[in-house]
Formats: C-alpha cells, structure tokens, sequence
C-alpha cells in the first residue's frame, strides 16, 4: 500500500473514532480545531487522489444538493410493529401469557425506551453501511442511504475490526432532538414556514427530504434497538444491544434486564416521569424477551410479535368546558375557527385556546356548544382538541355551526374546491385580511419595516391613514405622532424603515406582495425569471409554469393576482414610491449566448456550484430545466450524476458537455473577441 492510501486510511479512522465518541459516548477527545484540520486534510487527499474514493469515508456525511426520488426496497424480513398497551395490568397480562406459553420456564425481559421518531433498517455488510431504508408499508420502503449517512451517529463504518457478523441488519428509531426541534421551529418561525407539530413529524419529513445537504444540516440523532441476520454474537437480546454499542451503534442506556414483573413495574414507574429529562421524544417503553431462542418459539401474529410489547405513555390530557368557538380571519381571508376553553392546566402551561383548523374536524369530532372537550399535549407543543366527553354533554345542544359570513366584514364565505377551508372573498376591504397583509409587507422578510406589529398595523389601517401597503410610503412622522402611543422616536423609527425599504431587493419586494402562494423560494424564482415587474405581470401561465418548481396552482395564483385592477395600481405606486422593480444589475441580463437553448444540470461540480451554474445560464439567455425531454439543449454533466438522466440523455441523442466545455461556450462569443 503506498504511503497516501495509508495516510488516507489512518485518518478516517481517526476521525470514525472522534465521531462515535462525540456522537455516540458524548465524550469527545480531539478538539473541534484538531477534528476540522484533519477533515480538510483528508478531504484534500481524497480529492487529489479520485482513486481512493471510499462512500463510507467520513466527509461523506455531508450531504449533496442533488435531487432524486427515493428507490423502493423490499425488506429482507418484513418490518413489524409492536402491540400497545396502556396500563400495568395490560403490562401483567402479557407477562402471564408469556409464561404460560413459554410452560413455566424461566424467561427475563428486556425494558427499553420506545423513542418516538420514524423507525429505519440499515444493512451492513462487512463492516460497511449499504443500505438504509425506512418503514414504508413495512414490506417495502424508500431507500434513504444518502440522508441516513449524514446522521453522525449512525456508522458508516464500524468500529471494531471482527466480532460483527459478516452481514446484517440493524433497526432503530431516527429521531430529531428537542433542542434541534426547537430551533428549526424557531427558524421556521421567522421565515413564516408552517411548524412541525412535533419531533416525530419533523424527523420523518426530514429523513424524506430530497437534497441530503439540507437533511445533514438538521442534526438528527439515531438510537439503534434491534439487530438480525444469522450468525449473531449473542443468543441473547440484551448482549446483542452491548455488542452493538461496541461496534459503533449508539444504543440507549436505559436498558434494563428484568427478572420479575414487581421489576417490570418499578422500570414503568421510574420511566414515566424520569422520561422528561430525555433529549428526545418517547411515547412509551418496550418489553421484549431476552432470549432469541424464546423469540423464536413465541413467534408472531399476523402484525406482531407475541415476544415483546409497547406500553405506551399517558399522553398528558385534561377535559375542559367550550366556552365559545370564534372564527378569525387570515390576510389570505382564510377563515380559522378557534375553541375559546374555560383554563385549563396542561404540561405546566395553562390553555385558553386550542385551534379547530377547519369546518371538517369540528364535524369530525362532533362537537356541540358547550361540550366538555379532551386536550392533549403528548408530544405535541401545540394544544389539541381529541375528544369530546359525551357523558357531560347538556341535554338538547346543538352542534357547533360553522359561520356563513365573514365575521370581520360580512361577505358571504366561499369554499375552495377541493380544501377543506372557507374563504372570505372581499380581499379588498375585509379589515383583517388588509390589515395582515400590512404585518406580513413589513415582516423581516420582506421589506423588513421595524416598528410594525399586529397592533400599530390595526391602528394605522383604522385610522384611515394606511387603507393598502401602498400608503405606508405617504407617511410621515408629523403624521403618525397624531395617533395614540406615538412619539416623535418612535413615529422617526418607522419613516428610517419605510425610507430603506426602497432599497430591498426585488424578490423580496414580490414575496411582500402577499400573492397566494408566493412565498420566499417562489417570489425569488419568479424574480430571477422575469429580471422585472413589467415582464412578471405579462407573463403567461406557460410562461409561469416553465419555471423551474412553479406548477400550475402557482402560476394561476400569480396571473389572477396580476388582473386585478387593485393590485396593479399598488405595485404603480408603489414603483412610483422608489421600490425595486428589477433584480439587481449582476442579476440581469448579461448576454444571449444562451438564448433558445435549454440546459439541465446535473451531477456534483468543481469549478461553481449548481446554483451559480443556474445563474449563468439565465443570465446569459438560457432556459435550466430540472428534467431531460426531446427539447433538451445541452446537458451539463457533473460528477456523480444519476444513471437514469445519463441514460435518458444518451437515449434522446442530447449533446452531454462537462463544466469546462459550458464555460467554453460563454466564452467564445463576440465580447471576448479584441475590441
Ligand atoms: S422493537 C418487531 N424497540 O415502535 C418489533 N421498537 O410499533 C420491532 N420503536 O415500528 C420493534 N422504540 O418504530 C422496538 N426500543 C424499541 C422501540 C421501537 C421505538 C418503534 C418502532 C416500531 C414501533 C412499534
């Protein structure tokens, strides 16, 4: 072996062993500075010499922006789920039926945490992670290798040297830590992007994420609980989980053998409060037999194993009287109802107010007024309607109505096909739909006007002095210092920010606009694609659709936004007010070297990234398209490209160029030439 491959192996092993002590043990020993010195270094190696390219090599845990949808793998053995219970006696019952199946003779259990996340199958093959696949239907899954491989603490490759079987699988549970939970809502938040609900829907979404690099930078953790193949270390469950946290795996320490059920009921009654202090999410325990061989004379029922079981946690409830339902109006007039709860303590805070989201779940619960109503928190942060107690339900009440009309302006309320939402259709002049729309024109995002929140919005619409987003630039502080509350400090601080909205970039000016749909990726696609307003507002919706991730949905939403007479005068004040109505001069046009060709990108480059490779085709006159067709220019191939476009390519005879070949083709044109 030459001394670069052993530098390069050393080095990963290295590295592997930092990475199961800081992900794994929690115990760190290399410093953070000494761990990234040493990735650049292998990084550097690596790239310098292509032929020692390793997929399980720690710098391949970053992730790649590139899109794909997952393949469908069959599982090798049928991924089960496990029979709940909810109470001790239920917990006493399994543990007699085991007895009595098992004739009397001795058995131990093992008590587990029963993490809740979405629960993974990884194959390995000597040593070597090859597979990982979720649940699916639990006959078959998606293969999500490439995100899976960005958890660190899931190995790419295994620690000790023998001692693992040569083949095997591993199933464990993927899960998004509280803390990352909590600041990717945070981050969602502020962004305006829809909450996840909870760490179990945040990792599953994540785990199915299609760019990887997004998948490694929400740090989602993994503890592994199950291990099969032939030829285990261990006739026994619990050997098995240590052998595994040997091998690398990051296994749960609280595992416990049990050897009685007064034993199996003292772990419940440690587990049920002690469980809060966990880093993550757990619903339950699992009480599995110990020995494999008593697994495999138990056996299995058509869903489950009869060898082990869930009990799962009282999620925390509390029932409380409706006092009212109240329906409040969105900018987009969508209407949301609201339950208005006598208050109520839950999980350490007190609930007022739960949504109802829309008029199929008050039907669906079958909710009447002045019903005592279930709410829980489980997992959940946000406080939710599951039940109404019939028992305590008063003689002769009538179901909750949904409203007909507006309750803000009056209209008649509309149902979008197909949703179940109600609309207000007075987009103009319904109070709270304009007044939503001030807050979001002048929210962080968008022109990032300090000094406007629900309330000054509220004021200065009822005031008369801002009717539509448009008037905030007739502003001034002598006339806001008329209102209440308002100072000459305070009224100059929001005329500074009106005053360097006008310098906020054009994509950001469209995302204000609060057109349905357009939100930021969107108003910053259409940005780039139309260079100005005039252009957006002439577009077709072939035109519209063309763009890269704007469907038809969008683009109707965009051309119906456009025809109102309304809204084509304020974006005219509005440029009339100095805002940008273009994208920034590096943006635009910089040739038509590229006109009438489209160009699909692919694969993973070297010299510019693909968005950069994205900017320059459009900047230049040229059309990116994600997908390969019969109009397909040119596709510009990176490394690493997926085999299925590859193929299409060559199937439709399209011209394949590298990125020195595209860069050549903006370069031999008239400008280069001497002057
Ligand atoms: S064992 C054949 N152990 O709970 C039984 N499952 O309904 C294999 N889960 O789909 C599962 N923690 O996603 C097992 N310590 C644990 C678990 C666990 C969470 C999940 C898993 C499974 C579901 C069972």
């Amino acid at each position: 072996m030459d001394n670069i491959k052993q530098l390069i192996d050393e080095l990963r092993q290295e590295l592997n062993e930092n990475n199961y002590k800081y992900y794994v043990l929690n115990a760190p020993t290399m410093s953070d500075k000494e761990f990234d010195e040493k990735m650049a270094l292998l990084e550097q190696l690596e790239k310098a010499n292509p032929q020692y390219f390793d997929p399980c090599s720690p710098t391949q845990r970053v992730g790649s922006d590139i899109t794909k949808s997952f393949k469908q793998v069959v599982h090798e053995r049928p991924m089960l789920s496990l029979a709940n219970t909810y109470s001790v006696s239920e917990v006493t019952d399994f543990l007699n039926r085991i007895k009595n199946m098992l004739g009397d003779e001795q058995f131990q259990i093992v008590g587990e945490m029963k993490f809740d996340g979405t629960s993974i199958s990884i194959i390995y093959e000597n040593g070597r992670m090859i597979r990982a696949v979720t649940r699916g239907d639990g006959v078959q899954g998606d293969d999500v290798t490439d995100n899976v491989k960005t958890i660190h603490s899931i190995p790419l490759q295994l620690r000790n040297g023998s001692g693992y079987p040569a083949r095997f699988e591993v199933r464990g549970e993927i899960l998004m830590p509280w803390k990352v939970f909590d600041a990717l809502n945070r981050e969602r938040e502020y962004n305006e992007e829809p909450l996840f609900a909870n760490p179990r829907n945040a990792a599953a979404g994540t785990l199915k994420l299609q760019n990887s690099s997004e998948v490694a930078r929400r740090k989602l953790d993994a503890y592994l609980y199950y291990l099969l193949g032939d030829n285990l270390p261990f006739d026994n469950h619990y050997d098995n989980l240590i052998a595994m946290r040997q091998w690398g795996f990051k296994v749960s320490n609280a595992i416990k053998l049990l050897n009685s059920i007064q034993e199996v009921e003292q772990f419940i009654s440690y587990w049920d409060t002690e469980r809060k202090h966990l880093p993550v999410a757990t619903d339950g325990l699992v009480f599995k037999v110990n020995s494999l061989r008593q697994q495999l004379n138990l056996g299995y029922t058509a869903k489950n194993p009869r060898w082990a079981i869930a009990y799962k946690f009282q999620a925390e409830r509390e029932c409380t009287k409706l006092q009212s339902v109240s329906f409040e109006v969105g900018r987009s007039g969508v209407i949301t109802p609201v339950a208005n709860l006598e208050p109520v303590l839950l999980s350490g805070t007190i609930v007022k107010r739960a949504s109802l989201h829309n008029e199929d779940i008050i039907r669906n619960l079958d909710i009447h007024d002045g019903d005592m109503l279930y709410v829980e928190k489980g997992g959940e942060i946000i406080p939710k309607i599951v039940g109404v107690n019939l028992n305590a339900r008063i003689n002769g009440s009538k179901p909750v109505s949904f409203i007909t009309h507006c309750p803000a302006c009056g209209s008649l309320l509309q149902r979008i096909e197909g949703e179940a939402s109600w609309v207000c259709p007075n987009k103009y002049h319904c109070p709270p739909q304009i007044t939503g729309r001030i807050e979001h024109f002048v929210g962080r995002h968008a022109m990032n006007i300090d000094g406007i929140g629900e309330e000054v919005a509220e004021q200065l619409y009822n005031s008369g002095l801002v009717k539509d987003i448009a008037d905030l630039y007739d502003l001034s502080a002598d006339k806001l210092m008329l209102l209440d509350r308002f100072g000459l400090k305070s009224a100059q601080r929001i005329i500074k920010g009106i005053d360097e909205s006008r310098k906020v970039p054009f994509e950001r000016v469209i995302y204000a606009l609060s057109i349905p749909y357009v939100g930021e990726t969107v108003a910053k696609k259409l940005a780039f694609a139309s260079t100005n307003i005039d252009n957006l507002m002439s577009m077709s919706l072939e035109q519209l659709s063309a763009i890269d991730e704007i469907g038809i949905k969008i683009a109707q939403s965009v051309i119906d936004f456009f025809n109102v007479q309304e809204n084509r005068t304020i974006v005219e004040r509005l440029r009339n007010a100095g805002l940008q109505m273009q994208t920034a001069a590096d943006d635009t046009k910089v040739s038509d070297k590229l006109a009438g060709k489209t160009i699909v990108i692919s694969g993973v480059f070297n010299l510019h990234s693909r968005d950069e490779y994205k900017k320059m085709i459009e900047v230049n006159g040229g059309k990116n398209s994600g997908s390969i067709s019969a109009k397909t220019s040119y596709l510009l191939a990176g490394e690493n490209m997926g085999p299925a476009k590859l193929e299409k390519a060559q199937k439709l005879g399209i011209t394949i160029i590298d990125e020195k070949q595209f860069l050549a083709l903006l370069n031999q044109e008239p400008e280069n030439k001497p002057q």
